[in-house]
Order: structure tokens, then C-alpha cells, then sequence
């Protein structure tokens, strides 16, 4: 039974793209950058000592410019009342990464203390991301020594940009500061804490983006430029200059089939690709197997809310979302 049934889904896969017309179709977004063009420089911003009072409305106003940014997140912030902002983060395509459990002096600890802050800041993580992550390291204070570095088991990633907004508060001041000193690949210091800091983030990506600048997370960076960071290493930028581009979103056509539908995913640069059909946030399961050169294929139920994204790291290196509503579909069979 279970063998024919086996059987009979492989001949459902193989035949489901030769149907009627698909009931959706989605191109992906080129990412070609034009010849003529002036290539883009990246960078990222990174918050710290969050999630806290402001974080919110920093997620809403980086949702409006479609930017997205690295969170080092203190492990007790992430417990009470704004832990639904960690899934939300990576939901958007953020990255959410480690400032430690409670913003101690890591170096002041053994080994083993610095183990269980460790793992005791990724199980509070995990637990509010609703998935199991790997969460790059900021130890606070950016202090380290050999020990952390040996213990750690991720990469460490300090900064290159530090405008000291915890000390001035003031958003002028503070995003005039990395205006005038920010190059190609750096990674720049902020806490999302202060109200001001906040706002002098706004400031800084409204005028970069006009400066042929794009901002990415931690992540990204790291990959776009070559790089792929060790366990174990600290790292202060990503300046290389081996520029990739940006993951490209994956094209979704949707068939009619068996009952149900077939979903067709192609991805241009092989990115694994992840579904889901009931609504839940696609990123929490395993991604599909390949069924063919960068084609990925699911079959659904009628009803579906399909939701797709390719990603080389989830947790920070992801398409944007394609989501396909299929209840009401008018069915043909
Ligand atoms: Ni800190």
C-alpha cells in the first residue's frame, strides 16, 4: 500500500507541470545589475543591547525601506514582553545574533561560564525565534581573549564603524558620524535602546541609499564579499571587494493537480528553497530536495497559503517571501 502510494506521488511530481495553465505565476526579480551601473556598495548596520522599547518601531520603518539589519540581542531581553520581536526579525529577513545572556564581561568568565551564558542565550533565542538557529557572536563590550575564542563555536563579529551613540544621543550628530566615515563592507555599532540611535538609523540609510549604498545583514555581507566566516575568528568588516549579488527571489508557478496543486520553484543561483502550506513561516522546516536544476517542486492541498523563500542562511540571507493564497482558487480540472 504504502509502496503504490509512493509510486503514485512520483508520477504525480512528474507529470504536474505539464497541466492547464498555472493559476499562479511569479517571476523572480532580476538582480543584474546593469553594465553602466556604479557598483553597489554594501554595508551593515548591527543593534545592540535590544530587544527593547524601540525595537518595534525600528522594525516597522526598516520594513518600509525594505532594509534589513543585524539585532545582537541581550538573551534575558528576548524572554518577556518583546520576544515576539525576535521571530518577527528574522520573519522580515533580519538577522538576530548573540550579545550575550545579560551583557557581562565574557572574559571575566572560565571556559564554562562562558559556555553556559553561551548556550543559555541561544536556548532563550531559539525558544522566542521558534526554530533552531545559529547566532553569531558580539560579546559586549567587543572584549574577548583566546578563551572565547576557542569556546565560543561561532564567529565573533565586532565592528568598524563606532559613532558612540549611547554616549551623545543625538541623532544628527551621531548619523553625521558614520555619513562622514563609512566605507564599502563595514559593519557600524548602534543600540537600538535609544530612542536616538533609532532615529539617526533612519537618517543614516535615507542618505546612503542615496549613495549608491545597500544594507544588508551580517550575513550577507560576509558572503557577498567573499568571505566565509570561521568559528572561532573575530571579524571587525567585510571590505573584499569579490561582490555577489544579492540572493535572488524564486520564480512560483502554481498547477492545478491531482486534487490539489503542484508548486513549481526555480531559483537562479541554487539557493535552497523553503515552503510551507499552512501559513506557519516557511523558514522552520527543512528545505525541499531539488527535483531538477535549481527546480524544486511540493504538492499542496486545495486551500493552501503557500508561502516560499530561497536562503543560503535563514537566519540572515534570504529572498524575499513569495506568499500564494490559494483558498477560493476557481478550480479546473
Ligand atoms: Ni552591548
Amino acid at each position: 500500500m504504502f509502496k503504490r502510494t509512493a509510486v503514485l506521488l512520483l508520477a504525480a511530481l512528474m507529470l504536474c507541470t505539464s497541466g492547464p495553465a498555472p493559476v499562479f505565476a511569479a517571476k523572480g526579480e532580476s538582480t543584474e545589475y546593469e553594465d553602466w551601473a556604479e557598483p553597489v556598495k554594501l554595508v551593515a548596520l548591527t543593534f545592540d543591547d535590544g530587544p527593547g522599547a524601540y525595537t518595534e518601531y525600528l522594525l516597522d520603518e526598516l520594513a518600509e525601506r525594505d532594509v534589513h539589519a543585524t539585532f545582537f540581542m541581550v538573551g534575558r531581553n528576548t524572554t518577556g514582553k518583546f520576544k515576539p520581536l525576535v521571530e518577527r526579525a528574522i520573519m522580515e529577513g533580519h538577522q538576530v545574533a548573540s550579545h550575550s545572556y545579560k551583557h557581562a564581561y565574557l572574559t571575566k568568565y572560565s571556559a564554562s561560564g562562558m559556555k553556559s551564558d553561551l548556550e543559555k542565550t541561544s536556548t532563550a533565542l531559539n525558544d522566542a525565534a521558534g526554530g533552531s538557529f545559529s547566532y553569531m557572536l558580539r560579546p559586549p563590550y567587543g572584549a574577548k581573549n583566546s578563551t572565547l575564542l576557542k569556546t565560543a563555536g561561532v564567529p565573533l563579529i565586532i565592528w568598524s564603524v563606532d559613532p558612540y551613540d549611547w554616549k551623545y544621543r543625538d541623532a544628527d550628530y551621531v548619523s553625521q558620524n558614520v555619513i562622514d566615515s563609512v566605507k564599502d563592507g563595514d559593519i557600524i555599532l548602534l543600540h537600538d535602546i535609544h530612542q536616538t540611535s533609532v532615529e539617526a538609523a533612519l537618517i543614516i540609510i535615507d542618505t546612503l541609499s542615496q549613495m549608491n549604498y545597500e544594507f544588508v545583514t551580517v550575513t550577507e555581507l560576509a558572503r557577498r564579499k567573499g568571505y566565509e566566516p570561521e568559528a572561532g575568528s573575530a571579524y571587525y568588516s567585510f571590505r573584499g571587494d569579490n561582490a555577489a549579488e544579492r540572493i535572488s527571489e524564486p520564480s512560483v508557478s502554481v498547477f492545478p493537480h491531482l486534487g490539489g496543486y503542484c508548486v513549481v520553484v526555480t531559483v537562479e543561483d541554487g539557493a535552497p528553497v523553503y515552503l510551507s502550506f499552512d501559513g506557519s513561516d516557511p523558514s522552520q522546516g527543512e528545505p525541499l530536495s531539488r527535483t531538477g536544476h535549481n527546480r524544486y517542486r511540493a504538492l499542496v492541498p486545495r486551500d493552501s497559503v503557500v508561502r516560499v523563500i530561497a536562503a543560503w542562511d535563514v537566519n540572515g540571507d534570504r529572498s524575499r517571501e513569495i506568499d500564494i493564497d490559494l483558498h477560493g482558487e476557481e478550480w479546473i480540472d
